[in-house]
């Protein structure tokens, strides 16, 4: 969804639509191959990337409030409908300032996920995402944690019976 709101906002042409959809074929398949030798080398390689995601979007806010981005702080900037549609965005709250701000919201909440599942062995451990009567978000939990959830955090809820094994 932030790739469809980049592209619906700035609409690239040939080359660079073909760049992007060569960039996600060798990403997608060499991501592929290492997730079958290393889950947990490749869970801890996108919580990485998230975390630079998430710090590239505050730097782009600092810029926004510093003026240093005239064309995203334009009271007439309009954002794309398919991101008022997708996150809801309520009205007034539709500046390209707010979208950074969900858009951010939403890659933090990847780095912890991805940090937490490198933290945990993944042969043995409960997938602390996957369980559905628990009542826990750990989804939210981990948005909180830029290093994610430890294991014994994960395990010791498991242990106490919140949650289900996966
Ligand atoms: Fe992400």
């Amino acid at each position: 969804m932030h790739l469809m709101t980049f592209i619906a906002m700035y609409r690239p042409g040939r080359l660079m639509r073909f760049m992007v959809f060569a960039a996600q074929g060798i990403f997608y398949n060499t991501m592929f191959i290492g997730y079958l030798i290393s889950p947990s080398f490749c869970h801890r390689l996108v919580g990485y990337l998230e975390d630079e995601a998430v710090a590239t979007y505050t730097k782009c806010l600092t810029e926004m409030d510093k003026g240093w981005l005239p064309q995203w702080t334009d009271p007439d900037f309009k954002i794309p409908d398919i991101a008022i549609k997708y996150w809801k965005m309520p009205e007034g709250r539709r500046t390209m300032r707010d979208l950074i701000l969900y858009i951010r919201a939403d890659e933090a909440s990847h780095r912890g996920v991805n940090h937490t599942l490198g933290n945990l062995d993944q042969t043995s451990d409960p997938n602390p995402f996957m369980e559905s009567d628990s009542g826990v978000n750990h989804m939210h939990l981990a948005a909180a944690k830029p290093a994610g959830l430890e294991r014994k955090e994960v395990l010791e809820k498991y242990a106490s019976g919140v949650g289900t094994r996966t």
